[in-house]
């Protein structure tokens, strides 16, 4: 692996490797200290955020590395209309490794194209954010033992959720996990998750009740709206506080239950909720930094490595306007296939 775009391209040996790492240092961190000494990362993140942002910088700080970047782009020279593949280009020259979160879909894929060293995806818009689906993970595994055979209910605005998608996409490299995808038919997963399903055979059913599903559930894997995705501010007040876990709600649920949330939460989790055993999220954020250490004493320690020559674009062929195509217009056409459907290689939006 050179740099973590979008979970569904790590091979799933890489992860159980990454996962046994991350054990190992949570049992014994002291062997650790030292692991990325003298490395540095940069952290970039164009839009708020508290746990990947801090959690990455801790987890840097910890195994002897060191950290610089921005939490507020206005910051940097991006507010006077620096690109982002100038902005890279820049950065990768002083880090060994940067840790990006962007607003817009694919940026993190369009980074890496121009990036002498890894870049790590820390949330592109509403598309991807594959080290909270790390930190997923490792909270199931640990927790439960093994991901395989789980029923996995996701509640809340999967249209938006970019966690969901990384863990939907995660999800294919385990056997026989059912979903439950629980959301309002505004909010419902985008279509090419739902193809990305079809072509990996993966079980699963959408309904619009989470109280109906909770008694069959191993994970509720609760989610907020996401009032900052919408274009239309009507819509998110239609949507809003349209689940609500309490503890109440828990009555009919398994003993064994671990409700997980990415968080920040809005109102989806009542307060009542954080003492019952099973409510993990705030456990599943510090799993978070782990998973993130046993990643960054991968990527921060490889080589440099200068990007092959990319074609310059001319307009974009992507007509999702949330798509890093559409605000940085040098981006090659780089066209995937999802399944028989040819997608944008940067937004995963059917072209
Ligand atoms: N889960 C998550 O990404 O939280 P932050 O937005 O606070 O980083």
């Amino acid at each position: 692996m050179r740099h973590l775009i979008d979970f569904g391209d790590l091979p799933r040996e890489e992860w159980d490797a990454l996962y046994a790492r991350a054990s190992q240092i949570m049992d014994r961190p002291q062997d650790y200290m030292d692991a990325c000494h003298g490395r540095v990362c940069c952290s970039l993140f164009y839009e708020p955020s508290t746990r990947t942002n801090f959690s990455f910088q801790t987890a840097m700080l910890r195994l002897g590395g060191s950290v610089f970047g921005f939490a507020d782009p206005k910051s940097s020279s991006v507010a006077k209309g620096e690109t982002l593949k100038d902005t890279i280009k820049m950065v990768s020259g002083y880090a060994d490794v940067v840790v990006m979160r962007n607003p817009m879909e694919g940026a993190a894929k369009a980074a890496s194209l121009y990036s002498d060293v890894p870049i790590i995806n820390a949330g592109d818009g509403g598309h991807m954010h594959p080290t909270q689906t790390m930190a997923d993970l490792t909270t199931i595994t640990r927790l439960h033992g093994s991901v395989d055979g789980l029923s996995v209910g996701l509640c809340g605005d999967l249209k938006n959720g970019r966690t969901v998608h990384s863990l939907i996409k995660a999800m294919a490299k385990f056997k026989n996990v059912k979903f439950f995808l629980i959301a309002p038919r505004d909010l419902a997963i985008p279509d090419y998750l739902r193809q990305f399903m079809k072509a990996h055979d993966m079980w699963n059913v959408e309904v619009t009740g989470l109280e109906p599903v909770i008694p069959q559930l191993d994970v509720l894997y609760m989610t907020r709206i996401q009032r900052e995705r919408f274009v239309d501010p009507l819509e998110y007040e239609r949507n809003k506080g349209i689940y609500i876990l309490s503890r109440a709600k828990l009555e009919r649920a398994k003993p064994s239950l671990l409700v997980m949330h990415p968080l920040p939460r809005v109102d989806e989790i009542t307060i009542d909720v954080d003492d019952d055993p099973r409510a993990v999220y705030f456990d599943q954020a510090r799993y978070g930094m782990f998973a993130r250490m046993a990643l960054l004493m991968d990527l921060a320690n490889q080589e440099r490595i200068a990007p092959d020559a990319v074609e310059i674009g001319t307009k974009p062929v992507c007509h999702n306007p949330r798509c890093v195509t559409q605000s940085e217009l040098y981006l090659p056409p780089l066209v995937k296939k999802n399944g028989d459907v040819d997608c944008c290689a940067f937004c995963d939006a059917p072209l």
